[in-house]
């Protein structure tokens, strides 16, 4: 598949995620194969201030490519400086506009999907995002509407793809729903139908089988993981090989998983320095450490451990 210029070799890709898809996670997951990785969504208004913490969650490295950053805000004029000035300072193959956020403290001021209930809004922001990168493709992330009886879909396909969005990926649950109920996989279908542009399916992939059903009910082009993912990013081999290969990759043993874990823990020390490293893994570990006799009580040490020698004695133990 190909969004705008830009080839893309495995349709398989892995979710923004806030707090979780910094650049040790997404390292790890495009190592295992995932074909695009996305940053969390960074505000364009920290991105204008030049907020040294803000320019850090953008930072990346060529090996991750292709790679998109996303952004949010309220005001299209913003919206349009800071895609500029990710452009000039970072050069990354996609600028991806978050319209999916249902979290009250950004949507009460008017960012992520407060768009969907202001449709003008989300032409203006997207307009100018569109103009101030003509040489990057830009691409929409989006809930499927404000509430079950405001869906804007496929409303909203025409209209992207007239600005010049280059592809849209549509994670269909509506703001209100928050992550409560079922992704609607038939609305991915319908977008599908409704547009030209790449559809890139996401809501629910618990599952490698999941993968190649969501590709067969919906006829999307890619696929976007999210949750499945997390302490988990094997996910993207055993998808891959699904997909490509029809061969299914059993699950890794306990001292695998401990190994990826391992290597994410050192990558997030490197990364951010022990102390935030540290704090910032405790919820990886929650993660990690699952599924298995006595995970548990493991975890419980793990997350309450103080520093980095306990926590990387504690996993040189499950070996
Ligand atoms: C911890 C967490 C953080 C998220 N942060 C973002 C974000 O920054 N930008 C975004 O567009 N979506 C974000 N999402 C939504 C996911 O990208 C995805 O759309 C959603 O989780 C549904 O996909 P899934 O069922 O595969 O998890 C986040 C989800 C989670 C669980």
């Amino acid at each position: 598949m190909q969004i705008g210029k830009i080839k893309v070799k495995t349709p398989i890709f892995l979710a923004p995620m806030a707090g979780v898809t910094d650049y040790p996670f997404r390292v790890l997951c495009k190592k295992l194969g995932a074909g695009v990785v996305y940053s969390e969504f960074v505000s364009a208004h920290g991105i204008i201030r030049e907020n040294i913490r803000t320019h850090n969650m953008i930072r990346f490295s060529e090996f991750e490519r292709p790679i998109g950053i996303q952004i949010f805000g309220d005001c299209p004029e913003i919206m349009s400086k800071a895609a500029r000035m990710i452009v000039d300072k970072f050069k990354p193959d996609i600028v991806d506009i978050n319209y999916g956020c249902p979290v009250p403290k950004i949507t009460r001021r008017g960012a992520g999907s407060a768009a969907l209930k202001d449709l003008c809004l989300m032409d203006d922001i997207t307009t100018s995002v569109v103009e101030a990168v003509p040489e990057i493709p830009v691409t929409v992330k989006m809930r499927a509407g404000w509430d079950s009886k405001s869906i804007v879909i496929p409303k909203v396909a025409n209209r992207l793809e007239t600005i010049g969005v280059k592809a849209i990926t549509l994670h269909p649950r509506t703001t209100k729903q928050s992550y409560k109920g079922n992704a609607d996989w038939s609305l991915i279908r319908l977008l599908k139908q409704s547009t030209n542009l790449p559809v890139v399916g996401n809501g629910d992939i618990k599952s490698p089988e999941d993968v190649l059903k969501m590709f067969e009910e919906t006829n999307c082009d890619a696929v976007m993981i999210g949750r499945g993912a997390l302490g988990n990013p094997w996910f993207f081999k055993q998808a891959i090989s699904l997909y490509n290969d029809n061969k299914k990759i059993d699950n890794p043993s306990i001292k695998e998983k401990i190994s990826y874990c391992r290597k994410h823990f050192i990558q997030m020390l490197d990364w951010y320095g022990e102390k935030v490293g540290v704090n910032m893994m405790r919820k990886h570990f929650g993660w990690y450490v699952r599924g298995f006799e006595g995970a548990s009580l493991i975890r419980k040490s793990l997350v309450s451990a103080q520093n980095k020698n306990t926590m990387m004695s504690i996993l040189d133990s499950l070996y």
